[in-house]
């Protein structure tokens, strides 16, 4: 039995698109069920439609607190009979409540290797350090922003002359193959939660040096 995933969205949705291309091959452990936005009109969600999974927009805006509007979200997917949320571009923080209602099956993406530059502008801030190389994260979420078990990281060198864009392109291309490796990882029972570390049953990648003579 394929598990039932849930995405919140908020923007492009381009991380939707990877997890939706690869939840296309039947061989693929999960399946997504429901995607949540809450901004009316994301493109994500023409996305979601295009590949027949049913959409709901929530606008935060028209709840009186954070809790009220988790609460929305979190009734919405229990709905759906989702097992796994998804965080791909979803620009909200997210309460305790709701964070610790889905422990161990929350899993976040996020646009450098951390623990380095956590929050937003990542890429800015990476070139502004000077480190050579950088890359994204999914993990899952605790209830600090962009904490949480490492699942699965993936490197790319920085390269001279680089730009926000150009890293920002670069780091992209690996998110989309980073995503849905991770979330195989989940839904096929590999990871396992030691504290502040998870351990995850997968083949060792290799190394990336930058620069190089
Ligand atoms: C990605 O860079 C992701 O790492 C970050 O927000 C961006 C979302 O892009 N959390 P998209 O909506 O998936 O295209």
């Amino acid at each position: 039995m394929k598990r039932k995933v849930g995405v919140l969205v908020s923007g492009r949705g381009s991380n939707l698109q990877a997890l939706l291309d690869a939840a296309a091959d039947p061989a693929f452990p999960a399946e997504i069920a429901l995607v949540v936005s809450n901004v009316p009109g994301a493109y994500a969600l023409e996305r979601a439609a295009k590949a027949g999974v049913p959409t709901r927009v929530i606008p935060h805006k028209g709840f009186p607190s954070r809790e009220a509007f988790d609460d929305a979200v979190d009734a919405a997917l229990r709905a759906a009979g989702v097992e796994i949320v998804c965080l791909a571009g979803f620009m909200r923080l997210l309460t305790k409540g709701f964070v610790e209602g889905w422990a161990g099956r929350l899993i976040n993406i996020h646009p450098s290797l951390l623990p380095s530059f956590k929050g937003l502008h990542t890429h800015a801030r990476a070139l502004e350090a000077g480190v050579k190389l950088h890359g994204c994260s999914v993990h899952l979420v605790t209830p600090d922003l962009d904490d949480g078990p490492i699942l699965v990281q993936a490197a790319v060198p920085v390269l001279p002359g680089d730009d926000e864009d150009s890293l920002a392109a670069r780091v992209l291309e690996q998110e989309h193959k980073a995503y849905p490796l991770a979330l195989k990882l989940v839904a096929t029972g590999r990871v396992t939660v030691n504290g502040p570390r998870a351990r995850v049953e997968a083949i060792g990648g290799g190394a990336l040096i930058n620069p190089q003579d």
